[in-house]
């Protein structure tokens, strides 16, 4: 299949990528760009592991293709802290036990982020819809909630 350069703006940065027609934005991440912390679950939008920003919105970027992140704006895990530190969402997953591993936590903690966005004081119900989308299939979720919840109040 005949491969393009595109150029998507990832953390702030254009970055210039080629791709397929097909390449999920997930695989250009990953492969093309060499940002690994969206992470492949269930490969088909069922478990939010792939989830990144788009345009302030989780997306799950196994379902959507590179070139139609063409012109948006893509914030990744690896986007999300700064000079300055963590990301405020980052420190209350550390601190409060909500960091469980490196497939489900990235984007638990994106998905959370434009919850916060939309809604910086979210009752636990909205939590717990707001992060209806990423799935951990090992323990429960009162933790990431109690993080989630401790980053709206700091
Ligand atoms: S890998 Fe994308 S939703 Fe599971
Ligand atoms: S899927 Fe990440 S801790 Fe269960």
């Amino acid at each position: 299949m005949a491969k393009q350069l595109i150029s998507l703006r990832v953390n702030g940065s254009e970055r210039d990528c080629v791709v397929e027609p097909r390449t999920r934005l997930l695989d250009a991440l990953r492969e093309g760009l060499g940002l690994t912390g969206a992470k492949e679950g269930c490969g088909n939008g069922e478990c939010g592991a792939c989830t990144v920003l788009v345009d302030g919105r989780p997306i799950n970027s196994c379902l959507m293709l590179a070139v139609e992140a063409v012109g948006s704006e893509i914030l990744t895990i690896e986007g999300l802290a700064t000079r300055d530190g963590l990301h405020p969402l980052q420190e209350a997953f550390m601190e409060h036990g909500g960091l469980q591993c490196g497939i489900c936590t990235p984007g638990m903690i994106l998905a959370a982020k434009a919850l916060l966005d939309e809604n910086p004081k979210p009752s636990e119900a909205e939590i717990r819809a707001g992060l209806a989308g990423n799935l951990c299939r090992c323990t429960g979720y009162t933790k990431i909630v109690e993080a989630v919840q401790a980053a709206a109040e700091a």
